[in-house]
């Protein structure tokens, strides 16, 4: 696809299989689906850019779960990849946002790409669109959805449209069923759409093989989804009772008088996990904060971890947790202790009760409420080498990936696999605190 801008400006983009079909489609709604890098983010955006260069004054809108991970991500596609000469043109500018209106991109021609969160949804409700973009769409509650839905009435466009993209997740994930009821229409995207990754005769290119080595040495249910770009259950899922829609909530001020307590899973190449969470009078338990990070040293994280609750006079930011609970290293508590300045206690860490507990606090109760949460945007600071390594990069991603065990011939001998796990640890820390007793009493000074 070549397009001429104004004046001598060009566009060259090849769209292929799925990002092709996208290009001619125009049903309200699109999911384009499939593994990791098939080129489905950078479809969606030039079909923005391009939409928007040729239809003066159209609105649209790049959303995804949280503002956050969509600046690290997403728009940087689109500045890099998509809209660069425009915006060294001047035919593009950013636009910082105001009391009313979101931030975004505004085209010379009066049309405007405007980005949001869905953790930040005030300004977009407001407003009117007639072309969206949701990058990581599963991410997305289907009230999420159906809310950006009702925006759609700008009716500068002819048609109005909301795609998503996304790689597979569960078989029943509401985006699978939408379009296996015709709700909206899905076009599948495979690596061979990718000329970065594959050669027109099915081999890959250098940089593909790089990317394809990472997708093979994945396993289980992510290899299923981001390798081979199936809609697949996790075989032996531990929680199954995990429900986005029940155990993940929006952040919320945490009263003063809510119980602090952080759990702590060391690690360097695997991830250093360290977990806040806040106790309600209730007994309930939410995950509110998270450091999740490789290759840092325990020091770094103590240091910025202090930093996150103590102001430099020494004044605490917010309540003092009750414990800091940590996996049994004794060297890696020595060096948390000291340059978080805080004692440690050492975790009840036995597996199978632990996870039964947690497994419990799951369930409904009759409240209608379970009794641990996790809060959206807890993570601190994305790891950009686990997102690189395609690995789960916080607590909540690990959860349903999470599996026991198979032996050969299929029997379950009831032991998780250990294999992405770490926040998985940290977080039976927390329960087996609170819910089991018998935890070693080996409290040191700091
Ligand atoms: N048609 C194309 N021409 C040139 N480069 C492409 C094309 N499609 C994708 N790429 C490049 O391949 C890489 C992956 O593309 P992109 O990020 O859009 O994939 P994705 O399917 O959204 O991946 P993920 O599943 O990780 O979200 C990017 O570097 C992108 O620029
Ligand atoms: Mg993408």
């Amino acid at each position: 696809m070549t397009t001429a801008l104004d004046q001598d400006a060009i566009v060259r983009y090849e769209p292929r299989g799925a990002a092709r079909e996208l290009f001619r489609a125009r049903e309200a709604e699109v999911f384009i689906a499939g593994p990791a890098g098939t080129g489905k983010s950078l479809a969606c955006l030039f079909r923005l850019h391009l939409t928007a260069l040729h239809n003066p004054n159209i609105r649209c809108l790049i959303v995804r779960k949280t503002a956050v991970s969509l600046g690290a991500t997403t728009l940087v596609t689109y500045e890099k990849k998509v809209a660069a000469d425009t915006i060294a043109r001047g035919i593009v500018r950013w636009f910082g946002g105001s009391p009313r209106e979101a931030p975004g991109y505004r085209y010379s021609n009066g049309a405007k790409i405007d980005v949001a969160g869905m953790d930040k949804p005030e300004k977009i409700m407001s407003a009117e669109y007639d072309l969206v973009f949701v990058d990581e769409a599963t991410e997305l509650a289907v009230g999420d959805w159906e809310a950006i839905g009702t925006r759609l009435r700008n009716g500068i466009l002819s048609w109005q449209q909301q795609m998503g993209a996304c790689n597979p997740a569960h078989p029943t994930h509401w985006i699978k069923q939408r379009c296996d009821q015709g709700q909206a229409r899905m076009l599948v995207s495979r690596h061979v759409d990718n000329p970065a990754y594959m050669n027109a005769d099915g081999t890959p290119t250098e940089v593909g093989r790089d990317y394809f080595a990472k997708l093979d040495a994945l396993t289980g249910v992510r290899k299923l989804r981001l390798r081979d770009g199936t809609w697949a259950a996790a075989e032996g899922l531990i929680y199954e009772e995990f429900d986005e829609a029940v155990h993940l909530v929006d952040q919320f001020t945490i009263p003063h008088a809510w119980t602090r307590w952080i759990t702590v899973d060391f690690g360097f190449t695997n991830p250093f996990v360290m977990q806040w969470w806040a106790e309600d009078p209730d007994g309930r338990l939410f995950l509110y904060r998270e450091i999740y990070h490789t290759r840092r040293l325990v020091e770094d994280h103590a240091r910025q971890a202090r930093g996150l609750m103590v102001y430099p006079s020494g004044q605490w930011r917010e309540p003092q947790p009750r414990a800091v609970i940590c996996d049994h290293d004794a060297e890696d508590r020595a060096t948390l202790e000291k340059h978080l300045q805080m004692g440690t206690s050492a975790a009840h860490k036995s597996v199978s009760d632990g996870i039964q507990a947690f497994q419990s606090r799951l369930k409904l109760q009759q409240d209608g409420r379970a009794r641990l949460f996790i809060v959206r945007g807890a993570l601190v600071e994305r790891d950009p080498e686990l997102d690189a390594a395609r690995k789960p990069a916080c607590t909540q991603e690990e959860i349903t990936g999470y599996v026991w065990q198979v032996k050969p011939g299929g029997a379950v001998p009831e032991v998780p696999l250990k294999e992405n796990d770490h926040g998985m640890d940290a977080g039976r820390y927390m329960v087996a605190e609170r819910d089991l007793g018998g935890r070693p009493r080996m409290r040191t000074l700091g």
